[in-house]
């Protein structure tokens, strides 16, 4: 088949690149100029596990193009996606601007007489794909009512796991009530569902409201999570034996349930916040919601609070390695990502920084380059540190050399927001070391 995306980020990327890789001929269109050109050089513009090698496959194939023109992309498209990004409004609302600004121009190159589906990747509100039909209407200067339908088919992948999630999805949801956009679709999305994960069909408010729904519910399970490891600490009981004795649950399921710095990255905040928002403007008050976004903003200070306590609050003239940047492993994401936060807070207190990520730190550099010194590896972040502090349980921060780490660090103190390392090790090592939800080991 002959596909377009429309947006080329970390979620037009990994679509376009296994669409591709399963025989469609895919184009990705970006107004990023920058962007299209080293994609069209055969250089990847992110950093996801196993992308680059069926990217640089199918590039050479010819089955993968980039272009910045619109009208050049959607050509002969039978279907097109729009994976476009949906920010955050002023409002907390999910800001619609770049989807409606692509199906006014849509409207516009779309012929009669043809038949093309326009696919809402994008994460959007209830009603966005009546929206982007009418705007799709409204700037058409023909009649092309038949020429188009509009689908709702959100998107699941996460970012570290994006090419497995979408080549074997748990399921593939679709919202339409046309029965030639779904027979497309349902075309299309049939290889990556050969082990039987299904294909859900149903109307397209359904779809929309249903991605919120799971972004929304995960979120919950986190800040569940990290209100547990509180009163952990208050009741003196280990969040990590906690976690596993309702983990075991069928019901409950193992996933989600670590407590940490608090949920991040690029969807979860925005998600949860227009889920309210849409809520409250259908005249429902969402009240779990509202909590998981307070949970979560109390998780940062909970956080931020050991240190501060540990310090006196007198942390002027201290100096930090941290270690993650990213807001989650196996990616270079750093939109919302803790590890920020916890950074700024820490330099606008006056104690200055030495960060390592294995692969965010020119993210960083790019958008908060003043402040935060940048080391060649986690253990030069170390050299005459005050303290370590763990973001981001990236695999190489799992088992380090602890010896070596005691040498480089001016005094053995780690705070860890994602509870890598044992307590009896810790004990055993002689170090400082507060974590969440367990006790904290006071042996240096
Ligand atoms: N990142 C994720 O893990 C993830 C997962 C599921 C769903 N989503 C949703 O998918 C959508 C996209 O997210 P993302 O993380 O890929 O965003 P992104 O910011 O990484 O990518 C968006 C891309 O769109 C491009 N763009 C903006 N305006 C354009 C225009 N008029 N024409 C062509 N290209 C344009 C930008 O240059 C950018 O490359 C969002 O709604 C997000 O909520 C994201």
């Amino acid at each position: 088949m002959n596909i377009t995306v429309v947006g080329t980020g970390y979620v037009g990327l990994v679509s376009g690149t296994c669409f591709a890789e399963t025989g469609n001929n895919v184009t990705c269109v970006d107004i990023d100029e920058s962007k299209v050109q080293r994609l069209k050089a055969g250089e990847i513009t992110i950093y996801e596990p196993g992308l680059e090698k069926i990217f640089t496959r199918n590039l050479k194939e010819g089955r993968l193009q980039f272009t910045t023109s619109l009208k050049e992309g959607i050509e002969d498209a039978q279907i097109i996606f729009l994976a476009l990004p949906t920010p955050p409004g002023e409002d907390g609302s999910a800001d619609l601007k770049y989807i409606l600004a692509v199906a006014n121009d849509l409207g516009t190159m779309i012929k009669p007489g043809t038949y093309q589906v326009i696919v809402d990747k994008s994460t959007v509100p209830v009603g966005t794909a009546q929206r982007v039909r009418e705007a799709i209407l409204a700037s058409a200067t023909a009649d092309i009512a038949d020429a188009f339908d509009v689908v709702s088919n959100p998107e699941f992948l996460r970012e570290g796991a994006a090419v497995d999630d979408f080549m074997k999805p748990d399921r593939v949801v679709v919202g339409t009530r046309s029965e030639k956009a779904r027979k497309l679709m349902q075309q299309l999305y049939e290889p990556y569902v050969r082990q039987g994960n299904p294909i859900i069909f149903m109307d397209e408010n359904s779809a929309e409201l249903t991605k919120y729904a799971a972004n929304s519910f995960l979120a919950t399970k986190i800040s569940f999570m990290n209100e547990i490891a509180v009163l952990c600490e208050k009741l003196n009981a280990d969040v990590d034996m906690v976690r596993r004795g309702i983990g075991t649950d069928f019901r409950i399921g193992k996933h989600f349930l670590y407590p940490g710095l608090g949920y991040g990255g690029s969807c979860f905040p925005k998600d949860v916040q227009a889920l309210a928002k849409s809520s409250t403007d259908a005249q429902y008050e969402f009240k779990i919601l509202n909590a998981v976004m307070d949970v979560n903003k109390k998780q940062k200070e909970f956080f931020f609070g050991k240190i501060d306590t540990y310090y006196k609050g007198k942390l002027s003239g201290k100096h930090f390695a941290l270690w993650g940047l990213a807001f989650k492993p196996n990616t270079d994401d750093i939109r919302e990502a803790p590890a920020l936060e916890v950074a700024a807070r820490l330099l606008s207190q006056g104690a200055t920084v030495s960060a390592f990520d294995p692969e965010a730190m020119p993210n960083v550099k790019r958008e908060f380059s003043e402040d935060i010194k940048f080391a060649e590896s986690q253990y030069e972040a170390l050299e005459g540190a005050d303290a370590l502090i763990i973001c981001t349980e990236w695999n190489e921060f799992r088992t380090p050399d602890f010896k070596k780490m005691a040498g480089l660090l001016k005094t053995k103190v780690i705070f860890d927001g994602r509870n890598l390392y044992d307590i009896p090790t810790m004990e055993t090592l002689g170090f400082y070391y507060e974590s969440i939800g367990r006790s904290a080991v006071m042996s240096v």
